[in-house]
């Protein structure tokens, strides 16, 4: 009966591409082995988090009967596919993403009311061992004492060092059989003493900056500053200065949108990213910096929710990776994104990895394209919407 659920699933809002699947066979070990765990729980004492697009949550739901499964996903595209496909397939109709299904599921940012008492945590495994150690210490924290881990991936995507992580707040990691280049690792065994080490979100002052950058374990380059990012910065002191209004468009940490903020007082910016983990990261590095009432922070999908041509000048450091996937059509998204909101006249101000060569798609999507900068691996450029 999961098999029909599984069909039905899709994975939109997320940009379609042919090895896009909405559930896969990590999804599919996971469920099988936490099933002895699942069956007879309790309500309220299962936790989902990195479910991609509801197959795990989903699945729980409807193979155990469970209630009340607190999910988390860093991601809005696999928030917003898990609340649409919960919605379809009740034949409710599209779910509000700031909504929860209730009785079933809620979604839950990654925090102490997450993992509040419970003795099932299915993970499907981030790539970063940062947002894992933050999870697993999240679990250890805040779960029964009882609680298990049933930790899954594609196996090309585990490590030795992930058992490690698991091993700081867990005494007991081990790996299952591998399925269908699939692998879980099951932890259990709360540590009472968490590993020392600092408290997520993580800071790190960054003098020649003059920033102080905070991060969570998922939020892109972490407390660092990414060379990509650091040239486009700077280059900010010559954006468009009669800019009023500023956009950092898939803000991180926060950095583009701090220096902004810091450097040129009478501009208003918005910060947006679909990252949870971004998002929580950008608003204490705003905060961090003092700058919470120049700089407001939002999670979103692109630029959604954004009058548009509205906006002076959107920054934009784009990736060019959608999880594990290389994946050329998200800058060109997130491209048509800050087209959108750009008034006539107003800029986009991109940085990029000069072998992507976006140059003609950015003149395409947006408009009139120079180069401001270029080094040994990046380029820099203002494009003009026309
Ligand atoms: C390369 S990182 C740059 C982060 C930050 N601007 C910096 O320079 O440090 C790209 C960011 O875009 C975000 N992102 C990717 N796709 C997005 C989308 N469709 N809407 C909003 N944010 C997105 C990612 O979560 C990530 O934080």
């Amino acid at each position: 009966m999961t098999e029909d659920l599984f069909a039905a699933l899709r994975c939109e809002p997320e940009i379609a591409s042919p090895d896009l699947v909405a559930v896969d066979a990590a999804d599919r070990l996971i469920l099988d082995e936490a099933g002895p765990l699942l069956s007879g729980t309790a309500p309220g004492s299962v936790a989902v988090v990195g479910d991609r697009y509801g197959a795990l949550t989903l699945g729980a739901v409807r193979r155990h009967g469970l209630r009340d499964v607190r999910v988390h996903t860093d991601r809005l595209t696999g928030e917003s596919a898990l609340l649409a496909n919960a919605a379809r397939l009740d034949g409710a109709g599209p779910a509000d993403p700031e909504d929860t299904v209730p009785g079933r599921f809620r979604v839950r940012g990654l925090d102490a009311e997450l993992m509040t008492g419970a003795r099932a945590v299915l993970l499907r495994l981030p790539r970063s061992l940062d947002a894992l150690d933050e999870i697993a210490a999240l679990i250890a924290r805040h779960a029964s004492p009882e609680v298990a881990v049933v930790a899954g991936g594609r196996e090309k995507h585990l490590t030795r060092a992930m058992n490690e992580v698991l091993g700081r707040s867990f005494t007991e990691v081990r790996a299952s059989r591998g399925r269908q280049k699939s692998r879980v690792l099951h932890a259990s065994g709360v540590r009472g003493v968490p590993a020392p080490g600092p408290e997520w979100p993580r800071r790190v002052t960054h003098p020649e900056l003059g920033l102080t950058v905070c991060a969570h374990g998922a939020a892109f380059a972490g407390t660092k500053v990414d060379i990509g990012t650091r040239f486009l910065v700077e280059h900010l002191d010559a954006a468009l200065p009669e800019a009023r209004t500023a956009v950092d468009l898939g803000c991180g940490t926060g950095i583009l949108a701090a220096t902004l903020a810091s450097r040129r007082p009478e501009l208003s910016v918005l910060a947006t990213d679909e990252s949870w983990a971004a998002v929580e990261s950008a608003w204490a590095t705003v905060a961090a910096n003092g700058l919470d009432d120049r700089v407001r922070v939002r999670r979103a999908l692109g630029t959604a929710g954004i009058e548009e041509a509205s906006v002076d000048l959107v920054v934009l450091n784009p990736p060019f990776h959608v999880g594990a996937a290389v994946e050329d059509r998200v800058a060109p998204e997130l491209f048509a994104a800050a087209a959108r909101v750009l008034r006539p006249g107003g800029e986009l101000w991109s940085v990029w990895n000069s072998g992507l060569g976006y140059r003609p798609r950015l003149q395409g999507i947006v408009g009139p394209t120079r180069q401001i900068a270029r080094n040994s691996k990046f380029t820099v450029t203002a494009s003009v919407r026309r």
